[in-house]
């Protein structure tokens, strides 16, 4: 029987990822965290197309996308992303990836680009996405679809917490600034922006558990 796709929306900090890969190992499915595709080519932006203002060349990384080659990797049961050979799961949650990853995000040729590695990874099934448009652009005809939501102070509390477990350096202020600059231009670009889908259930779990969040989930998904 084929595997269902799982598509997992929302927020910035709501658990998308880590929920994303609990539920994926419990149900015997692949995890793709299509952030850290986007946080990759962030990265990948900042190492070879700053200008002499410290700003992103948005041309010069348009023009060198095809040198980029994001692929994950299962090491101790994790999937770590690797740019062209070299481990980045530390880099990519850094705060200069996160401040920039929204103007990344916002660009169609870097969408187009990402858009390959995201189908073909569902094209057998048996895999969840998440991210921001997997529900609404890349995988519209996914068999379930949830969109994640959390009250700014939750999310704010959650993203620091994980931030200081990597030992990057933060203040809950600069968390906070970030996720709302974020949410705001994550939302209202032109291209895919992170909107619910409209068939897809939406969990607020600001006063929810991860677990709590996983069980209701897995209560949702009946074919496996
Ligand atoms: O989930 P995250 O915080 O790692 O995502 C990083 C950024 O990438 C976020 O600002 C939105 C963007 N993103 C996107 O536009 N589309 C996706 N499918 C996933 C992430």
């Amino acid at each position: 029987m084929r595997k269902p796709v799982i598509a997992i929306d929302g927020y910035s900090s709501t658990g998308k990822s880590s929920i994303s890969k609990v539920i994926a190992k419990k149900l015997g499915l692949i995890h793709m965290d299509t952030g850290a595709l986007y946080r990759g080519v962030t990265y990948f932006a900042i190492l070879k197309c700053l200008n002499e203002n410290g700003e992103i060349n948005l041309q010069q990384l348009f023009s060198t996308l095809d040198e980029i080659k994001l692929e994950f990797k299962e090491v101790d049961d994790e999937l770590i992303l690797f740019l062209n050979g070299n481990d980045i799961s530390k880099e990519i949650r850094g705060n200069q990836v996160s401040a920039h990853v929204s103007l990344i995000a916002c660009q169609k040729e870097v969408r187009d680009y990402l858009m390959e590695t995201q189908r073909s990874i569902a094209e057998k099934g048996g895999v969840i996405l998440d991210g921001r448009d997997i529900g609404t652009v890349v995988l519209p005809n996914a068999d379930y679809k949830f969109f994640l939501t959390a009250s700014i102070d939750e999310r704010t509390k959650r993203r620091f917490l994980e931030l200081k477990s990597l030992g990057i350096e933060t203040t809950e202020e600069e968390v906070k600034h970030n996720l709302i600059t974020r949410d705001k231009i994550d939302s209202e670009r032109e291209v895919a922006p992170l909107k619910k889908a409209d068939d897809a259930i939406l969990i607020d779990n600001s006063s929810l558990t991860k677990k709590e969040t996983i069980d209701y989930m897995i209560s949702l998904i009946s074919d496996i």
